[in-house]
């Protein structure tokens, strides 16, 4: 007998050490350590799996020529960088009841009806669960396999009887070894279970997908190694209570990343957003104060945004602010800018700030619409309905040019937008034919924007 040996893993970089440490060494986070068995070394991790490769010359590889399979959404296709990857891993994460279940159901719909064999484990759900929504969503297909079983040894056998030709596995977090003395869920099993899932994927040539839970913080559950051994991880963004729903690629090996596509859940499931700008600004409302809208770039495309902000004197000393779908910090820095370069007097007022849809907004282009917004419920002033607004801003109150400016101009444009405030050193950017178009004022500081956008 081997003896077990504990050790202690990161649940967040999957770093392991001999000891509890409080403060993980790699990546800095605390409390994040969790007690692991290892491995003992008799228990070899590809048994029956591992086919022996050799070494091919580069220019010998065969490549097949399989095109790539519709997933039925447009969308999603496009995400994918025009379907997926026969024998490819994707990780499909996002918080808890966003519809990830209910997308990768659909997806097996689409996918049986194209004569795919789709096995679905459902470990997190019984049968008769996952089947009663298979039933609201409409998929009813047969050659659609649900097998409610966590243990990974009992699902490989009825992977390898029923050769299915795409592999969900719902949840990677639920499904396990019991060889590995850890939790369900814990970095060693996680870490184990997507190996298998890649040695399914590439060796058997089974599409395999992931579903895994994401933390409060926003992270994956389970260490970020998962990242590392899929092909691509796409991430479902969204607030639950929201209607809309967002899925961004933030890795691909075989397409682009960042790229985002749109969806609505109702009751029939998932159903993609054509025009996402036109979805977006289609419950604004005309005439109020704090309402900017923003033309930014998600991935490939440009989207219009509605940026709202209220602000109020604060009751209390210490004032509150709020942000949902930007960033906090960037929000405490442009309100610093705006007290410092306007003499509005920030700190004695409370800021909220959102996005409109439960999109979250990542980009620095969105600066100068934030700042907008909240000088017009500051002032009470309402900004023109037919105005974007385009711009990063600078610690000094420098307005600084954008990427893609054409590109967030033409949506505008198509939109019915009328002018749009931008960055100075944006206007080269800008073809003639397009600024014949489109009434711009470039500006290049702060306080210009605001004495433009509110006359
Ligand atoms: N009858 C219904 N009509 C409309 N929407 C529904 C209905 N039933 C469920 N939903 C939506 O589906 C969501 C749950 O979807 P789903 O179970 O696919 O999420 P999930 O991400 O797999 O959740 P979990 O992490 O719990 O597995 C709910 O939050 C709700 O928005
Ligand atoms: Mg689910
Ligand atoms: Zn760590």
């Amino acid at each position: 007998m081997t003896k077990q040996k504990t050790l202690w893993a990161c649940t967040n970089c999957g770093h392991s050490e001999n000891k509890w440490v409080g403060c993980c060494p790699t990546c800095k986070e605390w409390n994040t350590f969790e007690e692991e068995a290892s491995l003992s070394d008799d228990t070899s991790r590809y048994s029956g799996t591992l086919t022996h490769a050799k070494p091919i010359k580069i220019g010998d590889v065969e490549i097949s020529t399989a095109p790539r399979i519709s997933t039925g959404f447009e969308e999603v296709n496009r995400l994918l960088g025009g379907g997926l990857i026969q024998g490819s891993l994707t990780l499909l994460g996002g918080e808890p009841g966003i519809g990830k279940s209910t997308l990768l159901l659909q997806l097996s719909g689409q996918l049986a009806a194209q004569g795919l064999v789709v096995l679905y484990v459902c470990g997190e759900e019984s049968a008769e669960q996952t089947s009663l929504r298979a039933q609201r969503i409409g998929v009813g297909n047969t050659s659609i396999y649900l097998l409610p079983e966590t243990m990974f040894s009992a699902i490989k056998k009825h992977i390898d009887s029923i050769k299915p030709d795409v592999l969900i596995v719902d949840s990677v977090q639920i499904v396990y070894k019991p060889e590995l003395p850890s939790s369900p869920g814990s970095v060693s099993q996680v870490r184990e279970i997507s190996m298998e899932a890649m040695q399914i994927a590439k060796g058997l040539g089974i599409t395999t997908f992931l579903i895994g839970h994401v933390t409060k913080g926003g992270e994956l559950a389970g260490p970020r190694v998962l990242e590392h051994i899929v092909d691509t991880v796409l991430e479902f963004e969204g607030d639950r209570t929201q209607g809309y729903r967002m899925i961004r690629s933030h890795k691909n090996r075989f397409g682009p990343t960042d790229d985002v596509a749109l969806f609505q859940m109702e009751e029939k499931g998932l159903i993609e957003v054509k025009n996402p700008s036109e979805a977006l600004l289609h419950e604004r409302i005309h005439g109020v104060s704090g309402s900017v809208i923003i033309p930014t770039i998600e991935g490939t495309r440009a989207l219009l945004v509605e940026v709202q902000a209220l602000a109020s004197s604060s009751a209390f000393t210490n004032s509150s602010r709020r942000s949902t779908g930007i960033d906090a910090k960037r929000l405490g820095l442009l309100l610093a800018v705006l007290e410092k370069r306007m003499g509005f007097q920030m700190h004695t007022t409370d800021v909220f700030v959102s996005v409109a849809g439960g999109l979250r907004i990542n980009e620095p282009a969105v600066d100068l619409g934030v700042i907008l917004a909240i000088a017009s419920s500051f002032l009470n002033k309402v900004i023109p309905s037919d105005v974007v607004v385009i711009g990063e801003v600078g610690l000094n109150g420098e307005v600084r040019s954008v990427p893609r400016i054409e590109s967030r101009i033409k949506e505008a444009l198509n939109m019915g937008f009328k002018r749009c405030i931008l960055a100075k050193k944006n206007m080269k950017g800008v073809s003639t034919t397009l600024q014949d178009k489109i009434r711009l004022h470039p500006i290049e500081r702060v306080e210009t924007a605001i004495e433009v956008a509110f006359g």
